[in-house]
């Protein structure tokens, strides 16, 4: 470990500046491990020659830190339970409550878009039999990188085999070489952006249905409530917001009332105030 105290401390308040991330004392290793790539490919000895770049305002390196100190973990139909809770209740629900027949998803924080893209393919199995409705996804993530990997909707045979079902992937998908590419049809339904969640969204229509699953838990108590509000401005009331198992509002936004569904908990938009 060669990172200086005063190195680490520097870059985690720009993490936290740029995405709200809390990188707590500690997390020297990770910070190490992940920017050395980085330090190396400019030529610099250790982190510390990286640091010492950024500290002169190298701002064209900022998004490759940002990049690399946040966990873009994700696979196809995650945890499973949250999915089967959309097609078994959510989707019914705000179906019987919308007026206008439009659903709008957000798949907040949506990293390399698996999370929209899953729900994108549930979507196209119930809309035959759903005449009148049109659907929208829109995927939001603070890396840039992330985004365009989304957009570009290819993904690689160790992606796929997280999580994706077989039929699935002979509907759905086109080989390409090594890789796998989701057809029009999927691709279609989902629109991706850049957005820092603790801003307020800005892209982002009304929803009804709001997946923000295995961000907060990054975030500091203040920043968990901020995002909170800006998700409240988003969704309609009666609306539901789906978090990560390890995730809940309570005693975060009391407007949110957890519902349990299944195996799945859900939380409930009442309209109120946090
Ligand atoms: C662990 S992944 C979760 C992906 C997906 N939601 C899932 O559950 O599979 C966390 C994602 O949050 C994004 N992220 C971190 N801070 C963010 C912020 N302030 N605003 C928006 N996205 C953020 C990261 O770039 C990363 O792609």
């Amino acid at each position: 470990m060669t990172l200086q105290a005063t190195d680490f401390s520097f870059v985690t308040q720009m993490i936290r500046q740029r995405s709200s991330i809390d990188l707590q004392p500690g997390k020297e290793y990770l910070v190490e491990s992940r920017l050395a790539p980085i330090a190396r490919s400019l030529g610099e000895k250790d982190v510390g020659g990286l640091v010492a770049r950024l500290r002169k305002g190298d701002s064209s390196l900022s998004d490759a830190v940002v990049d690399a100190l946040t966990t873009n973990e994700t696979s196809w139909f995650r945890d499973t339970h949250p999915f089967d809770a959309f097609v078994q209740f959510l989707l019914p629900e705000v179906a019987k409550s919308t007026m206008s027949r439009q659903i709008n998803i957000w798949s907040a924080a949506c990293s390399s878009g698996q999370e929209a893209y899953s729900l994108a393919m549930l979507l196209l199995d119930w809309l035959p039999s759903h005449p009148g409705y049109t659907v929208r996804i829109i995927g939001t993530d603070i890396s840039q990188k992330m985004v365009e990997r989304a957009r570009s909707a290819r993904f690689s045979q160790l992606e796929v085999n997280r999580g994706l079902r077989a039929p699935y992937l002979v509907k759905h998908f086109d080989q390409s070489g090594r890789d796998w590419t989701l057809r029009p049809a999927v691709r279609d339904l989902c629109r991706f952006e850049r957005g820092n969640l603790a801003l307020p969204p800005t892209n982002v229509p009304t929803c009804d249905i709001v997946f923000l699953r295995n961000v907060l838990i990054y975030f500091d108590l203040d920043t968990k409530r901020t995002v909170l509000s800006h998700v409240r401005k988003v969704l309609r009331p009666g609306g539901y917001l789906v978090l990560g198992g390890a995730e809940s509002t309570l005693n975060l936004d009391e407007a949110f009332q957890r519902q349990e569904l299944g195996r799945a908990v859900v939380f409930r938009h009442t309209g109120g105030a946090a």
